[in-house]
Order: C-alpha cells, then structure tokens, then sequence
C-alpha cells in the first residue's frame, strides 16, 4: 500500500488522538528553529539555527543546523501516524519533505546509549515503526506554545543542542525513557537546552 493510503485508513482508526490533538493544524509545512531557553549566559550561538540533515547512511541522517533558513531547510511537518510514544496518546510522526518521493522523518534514538541521560535524534527515510525504529521513537509528536514537543514519560524533558559528530550543531534530547531513573542530568559547555519553533513557510 502506497504509505499516503496506509496514513489516510490509519487515521481513521485514531478516533482518541485525533480528538485530543484536533487543534494541531496539519495543513501547513514549517522550518524548525532553535530558540535558546532562559539563563544560559554564553550559549548565544545556539540561537536562531535552523534545523537540518547529515547524510549518515543509506535512508538515514543526523539531525543538525545550519545558520541560515535557505530553500533546502527541510520543510517539516506533523502526519497522523500508527504509533505512539509510552505517556501520550499523540499519534504524530514528525515527517519532513527533503525533496525525494518518500517523506522522511524524526526518530528519537533512545538506544544509542543504553540509560544515558540524552540522546541523539535521527532522520531517516519513511513513516512509522520499521525494523530501523520502533513506534515508541517515532511517534508521540505535537507541536504547542512552545513548539516541537515529544510525549515521552512523564512529560517531554526537552531538546538539546551540542556541538559533537559532524562539525555542526547537532540536535539530541534529554531521554527520560529509561523511567527517569537518571533525571534529565547535567549539561556539558557544549551544549545548551533550547525549543523549536515552527517557521510556518
Ligand atoms: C491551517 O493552515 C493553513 C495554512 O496557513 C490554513 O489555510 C488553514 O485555514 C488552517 N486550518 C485551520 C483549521 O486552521
Ligand atoms: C505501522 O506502519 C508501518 C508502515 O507505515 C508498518 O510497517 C508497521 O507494521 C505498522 N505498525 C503497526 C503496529 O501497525
Ligand atoms: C507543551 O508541552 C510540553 C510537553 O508536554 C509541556 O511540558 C509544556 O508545558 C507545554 N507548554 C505549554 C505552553 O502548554
């Protein structure tokens, strides 16, 4: 089945998220952008970045940022998807049209580092749990006042950005997955905690 046809009967199905999160306006594309929290003096360059991807193998990438909003910023969007995150009932992927037949999406890479207190976010091709991803890391997407936001246990502990892997800003979460054993942890230098916003385009 043609994944669009897969997403259209599957939403059907989704009488409950549907309900709850029918404020979300999935009509509209949108750029992410980073936007530094409070009190974070000298973390000033995390500001105002816009994300993107860096190709890491075949159908799959990195998510990272680059300074400038161009007309190669993936365009993002939220899909009814058939997964949910533990905690939440929001059945969005986070899709994005980089321009080729397949949308793309978030992948929350919760098991890079068994029980470590943050992780990194990838972007890989296709929608939906798949043998690359489980429907835990890929669904549970909404977007509200504060922008993008993930239905992880307990509340969405936020997003982070680090300079580390590929010479660029790079984007990762605090994970509280592992049932918040750990807290959200303590941040290197290189980091700083920011929201992203939408951009509608
Ligand atoms: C959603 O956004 C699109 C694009 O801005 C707009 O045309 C449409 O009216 C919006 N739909 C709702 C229900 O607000
Ligand atoms: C969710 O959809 C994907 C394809 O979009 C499919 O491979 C997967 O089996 C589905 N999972 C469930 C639980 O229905
Ligand atoms: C947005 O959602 C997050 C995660 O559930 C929540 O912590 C935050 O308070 C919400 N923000 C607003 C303004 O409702």
């Amino acid at each position: 089945m043609h994944p669009l046809t897969a997403l259209l009967t599957l939403s059907t199905l989704l009488p409950t998220a549907l309900t709850q999160y029918a404020n979300l306006n999935t009509s509209q594309e949108y750029n992410l952008r980073t936007c530094l929290k409070p009190n974070q003096p000298g973390k000033e360059r995390f500001e105002n970045l816009w994300l993107s991807t860096f190709h890491i193998g075949a159908a799959q990438s990195d998510a990272v940022f680059l300074p400038d909003r161009t007309n190669t910023t993936p365009a993002a969007f939220l899909t009814p998807s058939n997964t949910t995150a533990v905690g939440s009932d929001a059945s969005y992927s986070q899709a994005f049209d980089l321009g080729n037949p397949v949308p793309w999406q978030f992948v929350m890479a919760t098991n890079v580092n068994g029980y470590a207190n943050w992780e990194p976010v990838r972007v890989f091709a296709g929608l939906g749990a798949s043998s690359q991803a489980s429907a835990y890391q890929t669904g549970g997407f909404f977007l509200n006042e504060t922008g993008l936001q993930w239905g992880a246990l307990g509340g969405f502990p936020g997003w982070i950005v680090c300079d580390r892997w590929h010479g660029l800003p790079q984007l990762f979460f605090h994970d509280n997955s592992d049932f918040g054993l750990y807290g959200v942890g303590t941040l290197p230098c290189s980091c700083a905690d920011v929201n992203l916003m939408p951009e509608y385009i």
